[in-house]
């Protein structure tokens, strides 16, 4: 495993936080991405859309590729909001990510696509896996996959755009899905919560069982931001 990844499997380090890359001035990201990383951030989280699989359009491999040459230490979360998520794998893996999240509602009723290849597919291609669920969909849909995973995303927002309100009724499956990865045996999931945590809404984010942050508007619109990573942490 390499030092990267090792920070996502030990549960000991509560919570990470990863600041949402969509959330930076895009003139100046490396400046915006350098001052989370020296503001204490574990990692970053990089949100790709596809204009199909929800209704905007972000960044690609290159903005990966880009990040790791400047920052070769820093986790990079890639949060794939695409349809047929296995045709970039390869180009995310390869541009450096070191965890490659997938949609359960890109997938599921595919027949061309089995999710267990899917995730062979991402480790087979050197990252952490996650899969993750938009706020209609239920936390058993991907109970089958529990065993396989490094991260379960639930998303408290609609997927698409960054500074959107905290939707509260993702919470309950949240605590459902913790109380599932404390049963089981195999190596250690990341709980992950992405849309809409500030300083606020981390007071209900946390005790729902969420060992791992995304914030993007809270985190970049801050002008304390070790003090925001602090608070997110649970330490403000
Ligand atoms: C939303 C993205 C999020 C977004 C979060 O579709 O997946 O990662 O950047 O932004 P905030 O924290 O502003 O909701
Ligand atoms: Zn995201």
């Amino acid at each position: 495993m390499t030092e990267r990844a090792d920070q996502l499997a030990r549960p000991e380090r509560l919570p990470l936080i990863f600041p949402s890359v969509l959330g930076c001035d895009f003139v100046r990201v490396a400046d915006e991405c350098a001052s989370a990383v020296e503001a204490g951030a574990d990692g970053l989280h990089i949100d790709i859309m596809d204009g199909h699989f929800v209704p905007n359009l972000t960044m690609g491999p290159k903005m990966v590729a880009d990040l790791r040459a400047v920052f070769p230490k820093t986790y990079l979360d890639v949060h794939l909001m695409v349809e047929r998520p296995e045709e970039y794998v390869r180009p995310f893996a390869e541009a450096g990510a070191d965890c490659i999240t997938f949609h359960i509602e890109a997938t599921a009723g595919r027949k061309v696509n089995n999710e267990r290849d899917l995730v062979g597919q991402i480790r087979g291609a050197g990252c952490q896996v996650g899969v993750a669920i938009n706020p209609p969909t239920t936390a058993a849909s991907i109970f089958h996959l529990l065993d396989a995973l490094d991260l379960v995303l639930v998303m408290s927002v609609h997927p698409g755009f960054g500074g959107q309100k905290f939707i509260e009724q993702t919470l309950e499956k949240t605590k459902a899905i913790r109380a599932k990865l404390d049963a089981k045996d195999e190596n250690y999931t990341r709980l992950e919560m992405d849309g809409g945590i500030n300083e606020k809404t981390i007071k209900k984010v946390l005790p729902a069982g969420c060992d791992c942050i995304v914030a993007g508007s809270a985190y970049f619109g801050a002008d304390d931001r070790a003090a925001t990573t602090r608070a997110l942490r649970g330490e403000g």
